[in-house]
């Protein structure tokens, strides 16, 4: 099966098949987005037009999954969001009247991500395609795109945990003007403080061009809340190498994500992501014990109920000690103690 995706995956991105009317009949028609767009994050808005009455249902599927996602349209317009893999998406929108396909639309999105070296940049045919950047009146019909006062509204980081409880997300989502088309951010387990509240302006800027955009390096952003962990880090005498380059989002979802912490991958499969050679665990009792001293699969002794990681010995941000210790301590063998009181 995956040999098959990557021959498909060559096959539209060669030359010779030009997909630019995306090979439909002309009953489905899509509004967004374009064919070889380039996305940052891991959701896909798509809007359709169909025709009153013209088919039963649409079929959605994304890398020759066959259906994820069945429609049976009510309105002239169709608007969903759909999750991507890291890399090329083939993304196919099938319509069925009386049991048989009657139009298939196709189209190709790539996500890039920092953390994977080889999909850091786009292919050259993939372009990134500003939405709010250009006019979209077409939308305006059934949506509004006039911003509103509680769309920046403010964080309080201290007082935080009482707003995020699940079900006040969509009471303060119908207040701000991003919901009607962004709902599905907060589709996942773990939602980011200022999302979950939907002080989406928060971050994004609507006086930049392109309209929206996120000041760069993260520190900018994500300091201006996280003020404790500035002065903690900032100030410490080993800080890890992604952090010097103040990029906090290749390590974690600035919206939501379903790994605790809003990582972008488990904590072990992260830092497996850059660090391979240290997943067997024999960098830490080298020439003791063949095997390996346990990085995950069991618990850590230090913190109650969570499972033992890279994390429990180095701090994924900074540290007064040397190999970034978690905890203070000055030597390796201090550092043993804390778990193993021999
Ligand atoms: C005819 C009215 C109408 C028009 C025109 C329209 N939409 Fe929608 N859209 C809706 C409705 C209704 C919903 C909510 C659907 C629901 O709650 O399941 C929606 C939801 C959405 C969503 C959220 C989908 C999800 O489930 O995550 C997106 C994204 C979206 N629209 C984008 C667009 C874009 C882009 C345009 C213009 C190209 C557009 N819409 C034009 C009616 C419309
Ligand atoms: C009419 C529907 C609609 C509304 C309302 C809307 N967006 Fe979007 N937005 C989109 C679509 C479609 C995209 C394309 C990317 C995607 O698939 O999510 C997008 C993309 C973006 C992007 C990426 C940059 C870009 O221009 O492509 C940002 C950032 C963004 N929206 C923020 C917001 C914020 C903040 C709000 C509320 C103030 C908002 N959007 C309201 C539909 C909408
Ligand atoms: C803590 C800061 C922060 C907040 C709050 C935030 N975003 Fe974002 N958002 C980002 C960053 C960072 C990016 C990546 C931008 C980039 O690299 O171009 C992003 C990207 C996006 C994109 C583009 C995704 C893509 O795949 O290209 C959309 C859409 C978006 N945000 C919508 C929203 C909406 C809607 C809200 C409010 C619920 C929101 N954001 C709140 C930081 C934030
Ligand atoms: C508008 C203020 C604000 C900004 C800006 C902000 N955060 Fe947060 N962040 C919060 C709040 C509020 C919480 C929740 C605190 C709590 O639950 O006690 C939080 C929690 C977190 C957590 C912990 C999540 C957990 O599960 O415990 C991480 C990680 C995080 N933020 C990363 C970031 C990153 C990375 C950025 C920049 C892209 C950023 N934050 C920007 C307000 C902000
Ligand atoms: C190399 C990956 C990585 C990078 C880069 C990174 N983080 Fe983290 N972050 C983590 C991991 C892993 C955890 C969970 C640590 C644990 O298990 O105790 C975490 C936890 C957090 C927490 C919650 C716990 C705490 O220590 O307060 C916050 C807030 C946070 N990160 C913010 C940020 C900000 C802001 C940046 C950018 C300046 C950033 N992170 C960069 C991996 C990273
Ligand atoms: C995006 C890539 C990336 C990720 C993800 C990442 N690291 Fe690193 N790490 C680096 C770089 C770059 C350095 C600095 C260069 C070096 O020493 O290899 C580094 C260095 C280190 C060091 C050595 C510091 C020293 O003083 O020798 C430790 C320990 C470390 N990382 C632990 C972790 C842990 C634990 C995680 C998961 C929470 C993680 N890293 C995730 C890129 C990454
Ligand atoms: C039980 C504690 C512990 C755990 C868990 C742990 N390490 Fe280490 N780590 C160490 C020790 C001890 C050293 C110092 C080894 C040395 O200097 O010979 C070290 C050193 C490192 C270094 C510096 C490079 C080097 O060999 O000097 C990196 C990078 C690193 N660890 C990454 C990781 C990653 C990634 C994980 C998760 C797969 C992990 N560590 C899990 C204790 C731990
Ligand atoms: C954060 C806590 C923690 C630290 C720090 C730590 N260990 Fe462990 N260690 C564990 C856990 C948990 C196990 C697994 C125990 C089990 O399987 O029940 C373990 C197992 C071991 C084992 C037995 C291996 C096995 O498979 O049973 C040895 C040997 C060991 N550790 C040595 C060390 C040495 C040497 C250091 C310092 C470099 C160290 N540990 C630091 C938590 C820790």
């Amino acid at each position: 099966m995956h040999i098959v995706f990557y021959l498909l995956v060559f096959l539209l991105a060669s030359e010779g098949l030009s997909l630019s009317d995306q090979g439909g009949e002309g009953i489905i028609t899509l509004n967004y987005p374009p064919d070889l767009t380039v996305m940052e994050l891991g959701l896909l808005s798509v809007s359709l037009n169909v025709p009153k009455g013209s088919v039963d249902s649409i079929k959605v599927g994304v890398n020759l999954e066959e259906e994820i996602l069945k429609i049976v349209p009510d309105s002239e317009f169709e608007c969903f969001s759909v999750h991507l893999e890291v890399g090329i998406n083939i993304v196919s929108i099938t319509a069925i009247k009386n049991r048989k396909k009657i139009d298939n639309i196709v189209f190709r999105v790539f996500l890039r991500s920092d953390l994977v070296s080889k999909y850091r940049k786009p292919p050259p045919e993939f372009k990134k395609d500003y939405f709010h950047s250009k006019d979209r009146s077409q939308c305006i019909a059934c949506h509004t795109l006039k911003l509103g006062k509680l769309d920046k509204r403010p964080v309080n980081i201290g007082a935080f945990e009482r707003e995020s409880i699940p079900g006040d997300m969509e009471r303060i989502g119908a207040t701000s003007t991003c919901f009607s088309c962004h709902k599905s951010v907060t589709s996942y387990k773990y939602v980011h403080g200022p999302v979950a509240v939907w002080s989406c302006l928060f971050c994004h800027d609507p006086e930049t061009e392109p309209v929206y955009s996120v000041k760069k390096p993260d520190t900018e952003v994500c300091f201006s809340c996280h003020v404790e962990q500035k002065n903690e880090w900032v100030n410490s005498k080993y800080i890890h190498g992604p952090l010097t380059m103040g990029n906090c989002s290749i390590c974690h979802n600035p919206h939501a994500s379903d790994n605790l912490f809003n990582l972008i991958k488990p904590s072990w499969d992260l830092c497996i992501n850059c660090h391979e050679g240290q997943a067997t665990g024999r960098h830490i009792i080298v020439g003791l014990y063949n095997e390996g001293h346990p990085t995950h699969g069991v618990l850590d002794p230090l913190r109650k109920g969570k499972e033992l990681t890279c994390a429990s010995c180095h701090n994924p941000h900074a540290s007064n000690y040397p190999k970034l210790w978690a905890m203070n301590v000055r030597s390796q063998f201090e550092l043993c103690m804390k778990c193993h009181k021999y």
